[in-house]
């Protein structure tokens, strides 16, 4: 097994909260942080998505953590590469569950059976051209039962039927992520694109999407430095999309 070097070797173990990327944003300002601190909640009161979104679960349903990092060797243009590494952690920690068909949504969910099972916020603070601290966001549905989740989620429960205690899952996560951070802190950028690549919903297969009201049948070809996703067109013509530019029909 994978030993942790940096992440989750300290946890703060919150009963109630806004939001742990919030907690931590204020940890940040007002004292030194050793990187690697996990900020778990048992439950959150305000827990935010990406793109000005909720995050809503049940006290003491999901693992809803934050994790504070200080990647300083990364240059704000290589920045994407953070929700590389991260989504391919939770993607192996996921792996260890046995699921249905296990995939990653550009550019940072994790979906299973072609439903949600966690979602990723990933705040960067920049100086300069680095990265000076990253806030990496995880929420991830463990024992919900399924009239509490939304038609397009599921939780490991629900896939396995088995209830797992969340301190043991949030400590095998942190192992995953740690290993995959290590890859970036060795600066392992294509590999690490590779294999993000390899598990990505719509990879070099036809998948539907929905862009300005109309469907389209696309593939995906690549993700850019910048994180923007390049999609070919069943006529062959490619585009490259941003996040929220486009859905994806699942
Ligand atoms: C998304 O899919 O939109 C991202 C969801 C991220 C949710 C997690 S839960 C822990 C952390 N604190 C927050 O307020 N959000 C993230």
């Amino acid at each position: 097994m994978h030993e942790l070097t940096i992440i989750g070797n300290n946890i703060i173990k919150l009963d109630a909260v806004d939001s742990t990327n919030t907690y931590a944003a204020t940890l940040l300002k007002n004292q030194k942080v050793t990187e690697g601190l996990i900020i778990q909640a048992i439950h959150q009161t305000a827990g935010r998505g990406q793109v000005g979104t909720n995050w809503h679960s049940l006290p003491g349903d999901s693992m809803t953590f934050s994790v504070i990092l200080t990647p300083s060797f990364l240059s704000a243009q290589m920045q994407f590469y953070l929700n590389i590494a991260i989504s391919l952690g939770v993607y192996e920690y996921m792996l260890s569950k046995n699921t249905k068909e296990l995939l990653i949504k550009w550019p940072n969910d994790i979906l299973v059976n072609r439903k949600k099972i966690a979602g990723i916020l990933i705040e960067n603070t920049l100086k300069e051209i680095q990265i000076q601290y990253s806030i990496i966001g995880i929420g991830l549905n463990v024992n919900t039962v399924i009239d509490n989740l939304l038609l397009t989620a599921t939780s490991i429960f629900v896939e396995t039927k088995r209830i797992s205690r969340i301190s043991d899952e949030l400590k095998q996560l942190a192992q995953c992520l740690d290993k995959y951070y290590m890859l970036l802190r060795l600066q392992k950028f294509a590999n690490l694109k590779e294999n993000y690549l390899q598990h990505l919903l719509g990879f070099r297969t036809m998948q539907t999407i929905k862009l300005n009201g109309l469907e389209y049948n696309i593939r995906v070809i690549d993700v850019e430095h910048s994180g923007k996703i390049v999609l070919e067109k069943e006529n062959g013509q490619q585009m490259t999309a941003s996040f929220k530019e486009f859905q994806w029909v699942l």
